[in-house]
């Protein structure tokens, strides 16, 4: 059973495979944001340093446990213990009926805007347009309104996508799209970066973007900050990269991989930053504005500030393309990755056929979708957004160590590792994961709680927040724990005979 587990074709695909799951819509439009924020270039500090203590032990941990294990998730923590199998469960069910359904109505969004590009059809009011024309939203929540036609269709249209790329399998499918759509990503992209940085008043956006203000990294919200960023960038803590780990040939250069991914993740999202920031540069130069007055993050900046910019830039609906059909592109590939580390997962367990896994979990993802293309959509998804990736992420991280540290055996997994990896793991990496990642994940549930109680997230009414995002949370802890509860197809699969272990 094991033995025909698929595999990638080549570590170079996989590599690319891990990097499309990590660069996504947050490297494009929260890391520049951030930094401008925190501190402009003095924010690479916390930045760099919470990517190589955190970001990249556990990457290596999470490829790690994938590879040795040989198992999604699920698998790999069932065969470190039953009770642990729990959470594997829990991250696969929050992003697949969590996360990804909203993800692609965003994807779908940027879909409708790509098409949206060619007329400038948001008009002289891109603020108006967005929110009241195209998503038609209300003044709370909890009127849902209706179903978002254009909205819908273009879901359909990604869930489509990710349906055909996910049923071919890993070689096929996931290895093939990413091998197209990485090299796409980076060259459209260096492309926007270029022709933004020749644009009026481009460098003044550049230096708002990277002058340093030393005095802002001393505050210690900054440096939570820079670990919740690294954390969800590099798609920690989703079972993600388990699962995409569980596919390596036996000989695998784990660490390496664990690097090359998380230096590229970085380098992608501090280059789309300078486009970013030109682009906000020109706008406040056009509009004779400083640029503290046309900076934005992540909705606000894809869809209200850039459409402005692009309507006074010259070949701004070629640019607006571009750069619409990079987030398409971008977020396909995260997405694709949400999908895999779930289905992996079921087949794990059942022992089904792929295609009718993935079949059936692209018809309830779609299904699940819609309430998000409703006309509150905007704000549900917000909401679930925000419970998900602040709670749900840090908690399995967390646990994550537990079981790899704790319960597993940090150092027969470190030594699995280096007997294949060209860069060896150093012994400090056992305290990282036993010790220093729980305890700045804690400070970040700790930091996350106190605001949660500070005040509603967002202004919400809290009736919404608690029906909206506790419940969906409370939703996904019975489904993993019922999944984790049913029996294997195959029980022996838990077993790994110890002649396995890797004797140095
Ligand atoms: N890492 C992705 C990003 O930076 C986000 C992501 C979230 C990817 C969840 C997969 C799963 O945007």
């Amino acid at each position: 059973m094991a033995a025909n587990r698929d595999q990638w074709n080549s570590q170079i695909g996989f590599l690319f495979a891990a990097v499309g799951s990590a660069v996504g819509l947050g490297n494009i439009w929260r890391f520049s944001y951030m930094a401008y924020e925190h501190g402009g270039g003095a924010f690479l500090i916390p930045y760099v340093v919470a990517l190589i203590t955190c970001g990249i032990p556990l990457l290596v941990l999470e490829f790690g446990l994938g590879h040795e294990r040989t198992g999604s998730a699920p698998l790999a923590f069932a065969k470190i213990s039953r009770k642990a199998e729990f959470f594997g469960w829990w991250p696969v069910t929050f992003v697949m009926f969590g996360i990804v359904l909203y993800y692609c109505v965003i994807v779908a969004w940027c879909l409708n805007y790509t098409i949206y590009s060619l007329s400038f059809a948001w008009g002289s009011d891109p603020n108006t347009f967005f929110f009241k024309e195209f998503l038609k939203l209300p003044k709370t929540p909890m009127e849902i309104g209706g179903v978002n036609t254009k909205v819908l269709l273009s879901t359909a249209a990604i869930w489509f996508l990710n349906w055909l790329i996910v049923f071919r399998g890993i070689g096929k499918g996931i290895e093939l799209a990413n091998k197209i759509f990485m090299p796409l990503l980076f060259f459209l992209t260096i492309f926007l970066v270029f022709w933004a940085l020749t644009l009026d008043g481009a460098l003044d956006g550049v230096i708002a973007y990277l002058k340093p203000d030393f005095q802002k990294i001393s505050s210690i919200g900054v440096w939570i900050d820079a670990y919740s960023q690294i954390f969800f960038s590099l798609s920690l803590g989703f079972g993600i990269m388990i699962a995409y780990a569980s596919y390596l040939p036996r000989q695998a250069d784990i660490s390496r991989n664990a690097i090359w991914t998380a230096t590229m993740d970085s380098l992608f999202a501090i280059v789309a930053g300078l486009g970013v920031f030109a682009v906000l540069g020109f706008m406040a130069h056009a509009k004779g504005l400083p640029i503290s007055k046309v900076v934005t993050e992540s909705i606000g900046l894809a869809f209200v500030a850039y459409p402005q910019a692009l309507s006074i830039m010259p070949g701004g609906n070629f640019f607006g393309l571009i750069f619409f059909l990079s987030l398409v592109v971008a977020g396909l590939s995260s997405s694709i990755s949400i999908l895999e580390a779930f289905t992996s997962a079921v087949i794990d367990k059942f022992n089904l056929d792929r295609g009718f896994v993935v079949s059936a979990v692209c018809a309830v993802g779609f299904l699940g979708s819609m309430i998000f293309t409703t006309n509150a959509g905007l704000y549900w998804l917000d909401i679930v957004d925000h419970f998900i990736t602040h709670y749900g992420l840090v908690v399995v991280g967390i646990a994550e160590c537990i079981i790899g540290a704790w319960i597993f055996d940090i150092e027969r997994l470190r030594r699995h590792i280096n007997k294949t990896s060209s860069i060896k793991m150093p012994k400090i990496w056992d305290n990282i994961i036993r010790f220093f990642v729980p305890a700045i994940l804690i400070i970040i549930v700790i930091g996350d709680l106190v605001a949660e109680f500070k005040a509603p997230y967002g202004n919400y009414p809290w009736f919404s927040l608690a029906m909206i995002g506790i419940n969906w949370m409370l939703f996904s802890i019975i489904v993993a724990a019922l999944f984790a509860k049913f029996p294997w197809h195959y029980e022996y699969m838990l077993y790994t005979p110890e002649e396995d272990e890797d004797k140095e």
